[in-house]
């Protein structure tokens, strides 16, 4: 029986990084770059990298657990695993089910979101609807990324940008005014190839040259990608806002994904929110895709910045091109 409800809200929240930790000038040994182009172009001082047999799922389910804590929940209280992963463990099966197999809740649906760097507020998104519709609970969401296993070490054009996290966070019903008061999801095809993997899936074999001409690596024209960036970013920060009725100046925290602080830079003069009011660690974590926003928000809420009632902005832009936003009252 399925009782519809209002709204979903983030009951608790998790984050795990590996311990790992490379900085610009480890990265100036391996290709010609500098530790003053990386922090000027892009705000990024250094990155945490996963240890060797360290997998994707691995990194969720340290988040997961430390969200289930967070919200005084226990795996079997959990109606839905939704991940949002281009990184999975492997190709088959999801990054989600191995999740769910750590975890141990075995019979809830539990599936990956191929969103890129939109896709921890995506798979937020899914979840709400569910909640809303009443056929789930609380359902965990995931933000995992371990994309420096499908980095070309030696191109600096993308190498320099990437690191690996995870984060979490618990959806459960809402019986006040908190909760996911919008979400906004879009794609756009017309730069599907200005930031993919060539080779690998069922287009490009993995063969000899591929693998020597890097094709199964991130290559990323990073320029199409920042011109269309800070323009979706902020379009879909309005639309969040226009549907809950409210403008940039009753938002407290902007959670954004943190691809480079040029472009948060720019999204915040356009919206009109100034930069103390982000939640940016852009510079200790570089940009981790899909898990740069739970992470952020898991920072802010333990140290105490977000608190309760709080109204957060999220944003996030990345291969696709995918863009979303999440409007939430904490
Ligand atoms: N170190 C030193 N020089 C470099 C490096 C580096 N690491 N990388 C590039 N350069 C050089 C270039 O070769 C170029 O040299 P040239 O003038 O001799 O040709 C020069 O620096 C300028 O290059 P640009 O590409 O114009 O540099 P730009 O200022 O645009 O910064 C960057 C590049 C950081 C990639 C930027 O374009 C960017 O951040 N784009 C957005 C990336 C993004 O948001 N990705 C989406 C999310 S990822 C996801 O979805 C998984």
């Amino acid at each position: 029986m399925t009782t519809m409800t209002t709204r979903s809200r983030i009951l608790g929240s998790g984050a795990y990084a590996p311990e790992k930790v490379v900085h610009n000038t480890d990265l100036e040994k391996l290709v010609d770059t500098s530790d003053e182009w990386i922090a000027e172009r892009t705000g990024i001082r250094e990155r945490h990298v996963a240890a060797d047999g360290e997998a994707a799922s691995d990194m969720a389910y340290q988040a997961a657990l430390r969200a289930l804590d967070a919200a005084g929940l226990q795996a079997s209280d959990l109606d839905m695993i939704v991940v949002g992963t281009i990184s999975a463990d492997m190709p088959l099966p999801s990054c989600a089910a191995f999740v769910q197999k750590k975890l141990g809740c075995m019979g809830v649906p539990s599936f990956d979101v191929a969103a890129a760097c939109a896709g921890f507020v995506y798979a937020m998104s899914i979840g709400d609807q569910f909640i809303k519709t009443g056929q789930c609970r609380n359902v965990l969401v995931v933000g995992v990324e371990l994309l420096t296993r499908v980095l070309n070490w030696r191109d600096r054009t993308t190498c320099v940008l990437f690191g690996d996290g995870a984060g979490a966070a618990i959806l459960g019903p809402s019986d006040d005014d908190r909760g996911v008061l919008s979400t906004r999801l879009h794609t756009d095809s017309t730069y599907a190839e200005s930031l993919y993997i060539p080779a690998g899936g069922s287009r490009e074999r993995i063969t000899e040259t591929s693998l020597a001409e890097q094709r199964d690596k991130v290559h990323m024209v990073g320029s199409d990608i920042f011109k269309v960036a800070v323009r979706n970013l902020t379009g879909a920060s309005r639309e969040a806002l226009d549907d809950a009725g409210l403008t940039a100046d009753d938002i407290q925290w902007v959670v954004p994904h943190q691809a480079n602080m040029r472009i948060l830079n720019q999204v915040s003069a356009r919206l009109g929110v100034p930069l103390d009011r982000f939640v940016l660690n852009i510079e200790h974590y570089g940009n981790t895709s899909s898990a740069s926003i739970p992470l952020a928000l898991d920072e802010g809420i333990r140290d105490g910045r977000i608190k309760p009632g709080d109204l957060v902005l999220m944003c996030a832009l990345g291969a696709g091109i995918s863009w979303a936003s999440a409007l939430v009252r904490m």
